[in-house]
């Protein structure tokens, strides 16, 4: 392993070695002199204290990582896009995705509330499949993109004609605007007596949204859930900005995707996975977080078992001893073996980040007692 020494550490950090022992005693390392020897993790931990972002040599080959993107992304297969529907409570995300969909999730919900994130592909008007999410929170967005993930190529901004810009728009709008992607805005029940069209326009125009109608290039579909107004117009417009976007991905390499969401059904635990890369298939060995599994079983959103889940499709995968989180990246391992390694490792770092994290915890408190 990858040991440094208390001297060597503060010189590497351009501290004098009795200061950067008196601060290391701060920190909480008890009784250490100049000589102590350090491990890798914990010197890059405390590099970090000190604003460094330190790489351990390591361990690094026990773990796992994407591939570098593509060089040439022109030349790889299209994949169907991914859509994520957002907006305000009640607005209406779920009644027109279920339009699209032509199903009828909104009446299997308890009270018509979002639970999870839903995830399904359709094939519009055109027969190229698109694939939308639904999203309620925003938690496990925020984690992907935290992690650099671009887990969408386009939103929707739902804003109900009737209510107007609200909180969760803005959060949103945030979103979309942090993942540099395209968006289309649909005013929603616009079949209602109370609705204001213009009001949402201006209110939008107010937070700084480029609407084509005030010269911008952010198109506004007028829609309603209920009567299906609009709602040929708005498909219109996701399908030519999807074509405009042109997106491709491997279809082959080790697959790499983010976990949606992940529950416990009565057949088991269940992870559904956006693949963004690379194709899954049962029996695939897999890492999510530090958590490894191999994939017993794939369904579609239908629940039925399928063979392969290609780049930009959500699937469900079986096969989870231990619960991959929301938010999580997957990546596809060459063996179980590898994968479990790879889990292990990201386990033990995890530990060791909070046991660092407690210890400063303690003694900050000891520190603010004293
Ligand atoms: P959350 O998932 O809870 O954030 O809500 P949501 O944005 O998915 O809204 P949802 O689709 O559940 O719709 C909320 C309510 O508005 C439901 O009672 C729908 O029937 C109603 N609704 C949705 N679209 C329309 C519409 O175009 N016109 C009218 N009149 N009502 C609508
Ligand atoms: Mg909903």
């Amino acid at each position: 392993p990858e040991l440094i020494s208390v001297a060597n550490l503060g010189a590497a950090l351009g501290i004098k070695a009795k200061e950067f022992i008196q601060q290391m005693g701060e920190m909480g390392f008890e009784n250490i002199t100049k000589d102590n020897i350090l491990t890798g993790e914990t010197a890059a931990l405390i590099a970090q204290e000190y604003g460094f972002e330190a790489q351990v040599a390591m361990g690094e080959d026990e773990d796992l990582k994407p591939r570098p993107p593509p060089e040439d992304p022109s030349s790889l297969p299209l994949r169907p896009p991914v859509v994520t529907i957002m907006g305000h409570v009640d607005h209406g995300k779920t009644t027109l995705l279920d339009y699209l969909r032509k199903s009828s999730i909104v009446e299997q919900e308890h009270g018509g509330i979002t639970q999870h994130i839903g995830a399904f592909s359709v094939n519009l008007s055109s027969g190229n499949p698109i694939t939308f999410l639904d999203t309620p929170g925003h938690a496990a967005f925020l984690s992907m993109r935290q992690r650099g993930a671009n887990v969408t190529d386009m939103v929707i901004l739902v804003v109900a004609a009737d209510d107007s810009v609200k909180p969760q728009t803005i959060e949103a709008l945030k979103h979309a605007r942090a993942a540099k992607v395209p968006m289309i805005v649909a005013i929603n029940k616009v079949d209602k007596e109370s609705a204001n069209i213009d009001r949402v326009k201006s209110d939008l125009v107010a937070q700084g949204v480029e609407i084509e109608d005030y010269g911008g290039d952010v198109q506004v579909v007028c829609v309603s859930g209920k009567t299906g107004q609009g709602m040929e117009d708005l498909e219109e417009n996701i399908l030519l900005l999807a074509e405009m976007l042109d997106i491709r991905s491997e279809t082959d390499g080790m697959a790499e995707g983010w976990v949606l969401e992940s529950t416990i059904k009565p057949i088991g635990r269940v992870a559904t996975v956006l693949v963004k890369r690379g194709t899954l298939r049962p029996g695939d060995a897999i890492v999510a977080g530090s958590v490894a599994a191999r994939i017993r079983t794939l369904r579609n959103e239908a629940g039925q078992e399928i063979d392969e889940a290609p780049p930009g499709t959500a699937v469900e995968i079986l096969g989870w001893k231990d619960p991959p989180a929301a938010g999580d990246q997957v990546l596809q391992a060459p063996s179980e073996d590898k994968a479990k390694r790879a889990a292990h490792y990201r386990q033990e770092l995890k530990e060791r980040h909070e046991a660092v994290a407690l210890q400063t915890k303690q003694d900050q408190d000891k520190r603010d007692k004293a």
